[in-house]
């Protein structure tokens, strides 16, 4: 079976199939009513979650298909200490495919060593959250264009999962990519190398002023309190890389403002009524394009 680990495994093809796809049903959702009549895709969930988990929830529906939801940690039986292995391996008997998120970084590849259905990261600790970057390939294809990009990524590079995979994403394209954070915060060495493997044109900084005005999208992250194994650390370095209007000055007026969400205060609510804002159109973007890859899974095309 396919499984949806790391954006690491996507082509360009891959990736524009399920852009394509998912452009289509966004144009006729009516085509696509029945397609997944019978499906049932499994929601487990091991981390809180709004906008990954309601969006796959919908996107099935929306195919005709039913979901099942493990719920949270605290209502299921991993809280009497079932393993992750065994839980896999039960529910893959109750779904057709499995939406997996999970503290632990590594946690969806495991789980795909257990399961005869696909599984998709929905997010593995600080490591990987693909379908994110499936959904803002989507939406930077259809605000600013995936070729000649340049992409500024800002906030918590070191803990951010969604930052990771897109990174990786856009090395299939002609995008420069300037990384913005604290020091204390940018990306982790293995996500560097793997860039320059890839021949990535990166560049990082610690001020968002020298690269701003060149932007064609300024990929905005909160900064991942829960991961820091010290709260002082993440005090050191909250509330930095917040952006209001003035920060957005020197801007080009076509800037894209992007966020995974949920946001905190990276991004000052008087944004949300501008041109640049595109967080939550990005959030809605999620069910088409959920539904592409869903399609895609449980297809075997
Ligand atoms: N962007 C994202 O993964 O949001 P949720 O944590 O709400 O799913």
């Amino acid at each position: 079976h396919d499984h949806l680990i790391s954006a690491n495994q996507l082509t360009r093809e891959d990736i524009e199939a399920v852009l394509d796809r998912a452009a289509d049903i966004a144009e006729n959702p009516a085509a696509f009513r029945e397609q997944q009549a019978g499906s049932v895709l499994a929601l487990c969930f091991f981390e809180p979650s709004t906008r990954t988990k309601m969006s796959f929830d919908t996107a099935m529906k929306r195919l005709g298909g039913d979901t099942t939801d493990m719920g949270s940690v605290e209502s299921s039986s991993v809280k009497k200490g079932e393993s992750l292995a065994d839980t896999v391996r039960v529910i893959q008997g109750y779904a057709d495919a499995i939406v997996l998120r999970h503290p632990s970084e590594g946690a969806a590849k495991m789980a795909s060593e257990f399961a005869d259905v696909p599984i998709v990261n929905a997010g593995d600790g600080a490591g990987q959250h693909p379908s994110q970057t499936l959904l803002d390939l989507f939406t930077i294809r259809e605000n600013a264009g995936l070729d000649d990009l340049t992409i500024g990524i800002m906030g918590d590079l070191k803990y951010g999962r969604t930052v990771h995979s897109l990174a990786s994403a856009l090395t299939n394209f002609d995008a420069r990519q300037h990384f913005i954070s604290p020091e204390s915060l940018r990306l982790p060495r293995s996500v560097r190398f793997d860039l320059h493997e890839e021949g990535a044109q990166v560049r990082e900084h610690t001020d968002l002023d020298e690269v701003l005005s060149e932007l064609d999208v300024l990929y905005v992250t909160r900064i991942q309190r829960e991961r820091f194994p010290d709260e002082n650390e993440y005090h050191k370095v909250a509330g930095e890389y917040q952006i209001d209007l003035d920060t957005l000055d020197a801007a080009s007026d076509d800037l894209t403002v992007m966020h995974p969400l949920p946001r905190v205060d990276e991004i000052a609510p008087e944004i949300d009524e501008t041109a640049y804002a595109t967080y939550f159109e990005q959030a809605h973007n999620g069910v088409p394009v959920r539904m592409a890859l869903l399609d895609s899974l449980l297809t075997h095309e």
